[in-house]
């Protein structure tokens, strides 16, 4: 059970690029960062609007001179000081994490980035050399994989529990763009024009955060062929998608099935998983996170909780308000904050070893969720045609 005492040696310097007053995702990472006295947040690049992000800076407790015109004011001014940063985190629209992330990891900063991380593969592995050359760490925020029933879950596959995997079905919706964007607000224009969203809106958006964590589930298993049929109902998001549907087929012989849309008007359902074997199945929504549900073929179907001593140990270990206590999103972002302070504790210490063994998502959970969308575009983009997974 983690109960906040200290996992590294020293708290990180910690800075945020954008994730202001303005930004819907900021408070997530300091609700993730600042849990277990891992992070202390010294300085930031809060907003696009320097002024009011050095309002909102000085309000949640950074000096006003660490909060800085832009980021590579902060770049600058925190690499200069013998206080300096050790660690950025990149809270910004799509298309400025590449830009952000090359500057910080050239002057010597570890980055904790937003998915979907870059646009395209070849930039994920041009930044993944050279975090490797600088030996820095860069992670990726992928929300709810930090959840202990994420990782009942994968403990349950690996223990054979379910038997073979045969069937993967994944829901990530919701219907809060089914109306046109005439008067939409920032976070709706980037997210929609392919200059600042990437190749995809959807399929990046939300069908990332299904793909990575089917990924922690299935580790052993590998999409060999995808076929991804994209839709934008709202005409003006074109070529962008607010839909789509994505077929896959594993080297297991498993078969996969996802939805993503923001059309689904009225949903409030989010993120659904299920994964069947062939003798059981498993079935965790993000609508009760702290429920998992388990059905053995035969057998009257159990909700297993959270916290309970019946679970397995990899999902004990992580769990941090005990059963009876809804364990949630904001739980889950401290996990994922904690094994990144852990991956950059080691790497400043040179402990490659730890590293090896060490699981958080770091660059090449972003590269994978890259590489699995721009399959999907290149299946869509064909006709819906079924392509092998390259
Ligand atoms: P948003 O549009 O709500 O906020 C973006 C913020 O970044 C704004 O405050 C803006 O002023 C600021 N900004 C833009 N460019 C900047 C720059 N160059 N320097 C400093 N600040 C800058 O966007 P939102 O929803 O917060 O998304 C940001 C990123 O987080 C996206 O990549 C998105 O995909 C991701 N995201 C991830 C979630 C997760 O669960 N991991 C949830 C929501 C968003």
């Amino acid at each position: 059970m983690i109960n906040g005492e200290r996992l590294i040696s020293r708290p990180l310097r910690w800075a945020m690029v954008g994730g202001g007053r303005t930004g819907q995702v900021g408070y997530k990472h300091r609700t993730g960062a600042l849990r277990d006295g891992g992070y202390q947040l010294v300085a930031g690049a809060f907003d696009l609007d320097a002024e009011m992000g050095r309002d909102f800076g000085v309000n949640i407790g950074v000096a006003a001179e660490r909060c800085y015109q832009d980021y590579k004011a902060l770049i600058a001014g925190e690499t200069a000081r013998e206080d300096g940063v050790d660690v950025v985190s990149i809270a910004t629209p799509n298309f400025t994490h590449y830009e952000i992330t090359k500057a910080c990891l050239q002057a010597g900063l570890h980055v904790i980035c937003e998915k979907p991380l870059f646009f395209t593969v070849a930039e994920c592995d041009e930044v993944a050399r050279l975090a490797e050359q600088k030996g820095l760490i860069v992670g990726v925020t992928y929300g709810y994989t930090g959840h202990p029933l994420v990782h009942q879950m994968a403990a349950m596959v690996k223990k054979g529990m379910l038997g073979d995997i045969r069937i993967v079905d994944l829901q990530y919706t919701h219907g809060f763009n089914a109306g046109d964007d005439v008067g939409a607000g920032e976070a709706v224009k980037w997210r929609t024009n392919p200059r600042t969203a990437g190749p995809t809106f959807v399929l990046g958006d939300i069908g990332t955060h299904l793909y990575y964590l089917s990924q922690i589930v299935l580790p052993h298993m590998k999409v060999e062929r995808l076929l991804c049929d994209r839709k934008a109902f709202i005409p003006t998001r074109a070529p962008l998608e607010d839909h789509a549907t994505v077929l896959m087929h594993y080297d297991n012989g498993a078969r996969g099935r996802l939805w993503v849309s923001s059309v689904n008007a009225g949903n409030m359902g989010s993120q659904r998983y299920r994964f069947v074997g062939s003798k059981a199945s498993l079935e965790w929504s993000d609508s009760h996170p702290d429920q998992l549900i388990y059905e053995v073929q035969g057998e009257p179907g159990r909700i297993l909780h959270h916290g309970m001593p019946y679970l397995e140990q990899e999902s004990l270990a992580i769990d941090r308000m005990g059963a009876l206590h809804t364990e949630g999103l904001g739980d889950s972002w401290s996990n994922i904050y904690l094994w990144i302070a852990q991956a950059i504790d080691a790497a400043n210490r040179g402990d490659r070893a730890f590293l090896k063994t060490h699981h958080y998502p770091g660059i090449a959970a972003g590269t994978e969720g890259v590489r699995w969308l721009e399959n999907c575009v290149r299946s869509a983009d064909a006709g819906a045609a079924w392509i092998d997974f390259a």
